[in-house]
């Protein structure tokens, strides 16, 4: 079973990416644990070339040929990301809209995009700032596309509004626990 983490704020050790880690430790009975922090990679934003219309393929050379192999190869697929003006950062919107290509090569030449094991899910880890909770239906909206898309049935999330400033979600009285016992029943399933 392999799990794939995907740190998608450009603060590092801030609160999503350690509820992520705390996912991640509660999953470690997974076989492998890959995990990604999407602002050290180079991933240039989709420029709606239209060119993988044909090919199913991007034809953009940069980081994203090796973390669409750490996509397809997962069974288990868990972002952590923070809101930003109530979406999610444009890290992750740039990672995300890299699957143009496989939108295209599924819905529209018909190609099939995952070989790997069908039962392929998705878990989504967020934190806000603001306690408004309306701020987390669009991010959730993002993500579950992408989950779509690539063939990951969206599983659950854990939002946490009212977290702000880095490593806030440590006085939440039980933010941590929670997203590592929401790894180990994520990987029990
Ligand atoms: C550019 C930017 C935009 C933000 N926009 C929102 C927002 O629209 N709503 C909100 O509640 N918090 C917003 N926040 C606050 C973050 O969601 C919050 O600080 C979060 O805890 C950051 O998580 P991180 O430490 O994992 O990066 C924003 C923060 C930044 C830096």
């Amino acid at each position: 079973m392999r799990l794939l983490g995907i740190a998608a704020s450009p603060r590092r050790n801030g609160n999503t990416e350690r509820l992520l880690d705390a996912f991640l430790q509660g999953a470690r009975q997974a076989e492998e644990v890959d995990k990604v922090v999407l602002t050290e990679f180079d991933i240039r934003p989709c420029q709606s070339c239209g060119r993988c219309a044909r090919s199913g393929c991007c034809v953009l050379q940069d980081d994203m040929q090796m973390l669409y192999d750490k996509v397809l190869a997962a069974d288990r697929i868990v972002i952590a990301a923070p809101i930003f003006f109530a979406s999610v950062p444009a890290q992750l919107k740039a990672f995300i809209d890299r699957f143009q290509c496989f939108w295209v090569a599924k819905y529209v030449l018909k190609q099939p995009i995952v070989t790997r094991a069908e039962d392929r899910r998705g878990f989504f880890l967020c934190a806000a700032g603001m306690k408004n909770p309306r701020f987390f239906d669009h991010a959730r909206a993002v993500v579950r596309v992408f989950f779509t898309v690539m063939n990951f049935s969206y599983q659950g999330s854990l939002f946490y509004p009212g977290i702000d400033w880095a490593g806030q979600i440590e006085q939440h009285p039980n933010a941590l626990f929670e997203a590592q016992e929401a790894g180990k029943a994520f990987m029990q399933r």
